[in-house]
């Protein structure tokens, strides 16, 4: 793969990224997309304020295996001293390849009181948050996805991407749409661009990507490092190595229904390892009701698996397809 680069020391090997989705991107869902490709995978955002109390349901959030290598934490908070201090219990209890600070979250919750996309409002904020991270992050690189600005009429990616370059962040992924935005209109892909001209640490490029064309015209357009995809990955984690096999000029195979059972029936198996019995049966229904598309038969099988009360019946509808 000719495009590798670095991210402080951390060696970068394939530009494929898998976006921080909370509710999603949990261990069992890592586990797939490292298998389908991806080169690089986040957790969910995590709260400082819970890490510091040790809420052990945030903690469990953090926790991950080897193979998931190379992995992020992300967190995310509004008091530069408490998100460094997360940090400092990250890196001491988990030494993940990155600590990645969430400074795009729309979430009104959130994001009013500063934290997440609420810091794009106020640059001193920002700042102390970055320092405190990586005052307390020891050698893990830290690194800042971001959205372009507060709204329309404060886009601050550029100029915000120096000042964190300057502070010591090693690289930015940019989801180019405004917290205003949400997740309305189209990414202004223009912007990505913009920041990789300005910066020399890595820009990893978020927003849009559907496809592997896609993911090929946003290497093209914006000459990113890496690009980093959420939605598309649900329910479709093959488009990773769709992406891989378009960058390396292979041909991609066409995902058989049998792919699909088969990814469900890996999931299931994930999850019951990983969660309780009523989390396991919601996360069940939430992606199979992803992976099960597309084909005859596709809705009334989805039906079927969005009554289930067990697990139990979860695993006996599946081994009823075959
Ligand atoms: C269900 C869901 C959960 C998300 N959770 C997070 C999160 O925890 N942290 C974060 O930085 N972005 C989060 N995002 C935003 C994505 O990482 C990404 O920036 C955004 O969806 C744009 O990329 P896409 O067009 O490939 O979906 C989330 C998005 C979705 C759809």
């Amino acid at each position: 793969m000719k495009y590798s680069f670095k991210i402080g020391s951390l060696q970068i090997n394939n530009p494929i990224f898998l976006a921080p989705m909370a509710g999603v991107t949990d261990r069992p869902f890592r586990l797939i997309c490292k298998k389908k490709g991806a080169g690089m995978m986040y957790t969910e955002f995590v709260s400082a304020n819970g890490i510091i109390r040790e809420n052990q349901k945030t903690l469990d959030m953090i926790k991950f295996s080897d193979i998931e290598r190379p992995l992020g934490v992300q967190i995310f908070g509004d008091e530069a001293d408490i998100i460094g201090k997360s940090a400092k219990l990250i890196s001491e209890r988990f030494n993940p390849d990155i600590i990645d600070i969430n400074f795009g979250c729309p979430v009104p919750k959130i994001a009013n009181k500063g934290a997440g996309s609420g810091a794009l409002k106020d640059k001193n904020l920002m700042k102390d948050i970055v320092k405190e991270v990586i005052k307390n992050s020891s050698d893990i690189p830290v690194t800042v996805k971001m959205r372009a600005g507060w709204d329309s009429n404060s886009i601050i990616s550029t100029e915000a991407g120096l000042m964190l370059e300057g502070l010591g962040v090693q690289a930015i992924t940019l989801h180019p749409r405004t917290r205003s935005q949400s997740f309305k209109g189209c990414a202004d892909w223009e912007l990505i661009r913009e920041l990789k001209e300005t910066v020399n640490i890595p820009v990893i490029g978020n927003g849009d990507i559907k496809d592997p064309d896609d993911a090929i015209k946003m290497f093209h357009k914006t000459n990113c490092d890496a690009i980093m995809i959420a939605r598309a990955v649900l329910g479709n984690p093959w488009i990773l190595e769709s992406i891989f096999n378009k960058l390396n000029g292979l041909k991609n195979k066409p995902v058989t229904i049998l792919d699909r059972i088969n990814i469900c029936k890996e999931h299931f198996s994930l999850l019951l390892e990983d969660k309780n019995e009523q989390v396991c049966i919601n996360y069940t229904k939430k992606h199979f009701n992803w992976y099960l598309k597309g084909f005859d038969g596709a809705s009334k099988l989805r039906r079927k698996f969005m009554k289930v009360k067990s697990t139990k019946e979860i695993g006996n509808l599946l081994d009823s397809i075959n």
